[in-house]
């Protein structure tokens, strides 16, 4: 296969992770004969350095070309002055909304050797901790009309209202049923239908969907209960769906009960095979340039890619089995580093992982 991959290094600790990736990805090309052309394009810190903008449309453009995007980190102290629209941000939400990516899809999943930086009791976390939210991303209370008025008495109101269409639902449905399918076969599907109207909704297009996925094993949650299973009985969940806000907050909960943010990787996925990938975390720009920066997320999130974009599951159980054994035999950077285990820098954890590809 052939595979065209606009690449953001981006900013701070972005080019050297990226760069692991590339190199992981590159070994699996020549393990079972596939391609990966890379072109970078600026977005973020980097690009208004460079052209005055966050995102330049030749960016926009190369990525719309692209088979799917990989992205390290935008962002830093440098550019904190800017106004809102000149923040290095805009260029993922830029990117987002020019991909029409509306599903943020986050796993969550705690390895065997790192069980130790789960907050969770050993009893729960022994049970496993391996699942995935996936979060609606372009819709609901974050882009419903919102404003302020004068409330007479109460002094002044303020509004957001929270909107979503059966299409809205049924497309993230959708991801998350497709999902589960590569997974274990199991969706719980994340609502407040007890109490709100676009819940309701949510429920009842949830539940019709069901019905075409037959294979797939369904049910639904309130968000309150869903926020306390989290913690209390992790390994009951495979795929989560939810909509935009829940799944904000929900997949914040999940991502901490795994410990480290340097190895949780992501996906924002549209109505094409086209998404972007890249790591829950930020630039770091504490420790950009010294080699310390861990850069697993990124390479899951290429497992990620592999599997969902390209439909290369082999491909991404090799790379997730290869970090699983390099874990497993002590090796570690800093950010997850423990009493028995060697230290290694971003490249050398780049060079292990590679050196355990089968
Ligand atoms: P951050 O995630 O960059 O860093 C938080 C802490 O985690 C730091 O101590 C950092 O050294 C550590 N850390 C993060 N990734 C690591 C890795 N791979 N290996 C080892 N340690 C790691 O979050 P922070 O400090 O809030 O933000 C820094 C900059 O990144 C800001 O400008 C922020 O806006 C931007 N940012 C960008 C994101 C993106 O591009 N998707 C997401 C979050 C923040
Ligand atoms: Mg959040």
């Amino acid at each position: 296969m052939d595979i065209k991959l606009a690449v953001v290094k981006g900013d701070g600790i972005g080019p050297e992770i990226v760069t692991e990736a590339e190199k992981v990805l590159d070994r699996i090309g020549e393990l079972y004969g596939h391609t990966f052309v890379y072109t970078d394009i600026l977005a973020g810190g980097c690009a208004i350095d460079a052209t005055g903008v966050p995102l330049p449309e030749e960016s926009v453009e190369i990525a719309l070309q692209s088979d799917s995007v990989l992205l390290g980190a935008v962002g830093g102290p440098k550019w904190d002055g800017l106004p809102g629209s000149m923040r290095p941000e805009k260029a993922l939400l830029g990117l987002r909304s020019k991909l029409g990516l509306f599903a943020n899809v986050r796993p969550a999943k705690l390895y065997r050797a790192l069980a130790d930086a789960c907050p969770l009791k050993p009893e729960i976390s022994e049970n496993g901790i391996d699942l995935v939210i996936v979060r609606e991303l372009t819709g609901g209370l974050y882009f419903g009309e919102r404003g302020r008025k004068d409330g007479g008495e109460l002094g002044e109101v303020a509004f957001d209202e929270l909107e979503y269409s059966k299409m809205e639902i049924e497309r993230i449905g959708r991801v998350a049923f497709e999902l589960a399918r590569k997974r274990r076969k199991k969706v719980t599907s994340v609502d407040k239908a007890n109490v709100i109207e676009t819940s309701r909704l949510w429920r009842e297009t949830m539940h019709a969907l069901s019905k075409e996925y037959e294979d797939v094993e369904f049910e639904d949650m309130l968000v309150d209960n869903c926020a306390m299973q989290l913690v209390r009985n992790p390994a009951q969940f495979d795929v989560i769906v939810t909509e935009n806000m829940f799944g904000d907050i929900l997949s914040d909960e999940a991502s901490m009960t795994t410990g480290s943010i340097g190895m949780l990787p992501s996906s924002s996925l549209g109505s094409t095979t086209r998404g972007m990938y890249e790591p829950i975390h930020g630039s770091a720009p504490d420790i950009a340039g010294q080699n310390k920066a861990n850069p697993i997320a990124t390479i899951l999130s290429c497992a990620m890619m592999l599997r969902d974009s390209f439909d290369l599951t082999a491909e991404a159980v090799a790379i997730e089995n290869a970090v699983a054994q390099v874990l497993n035999e002590g090796w570690r950077t800093s950010d997850i580093m423990d009493e028995n285990g060697k230290l290694l820098g971003t490249r050398e954890m780049g060079d292990k992982i590679i050196e355990y590809l089968k």
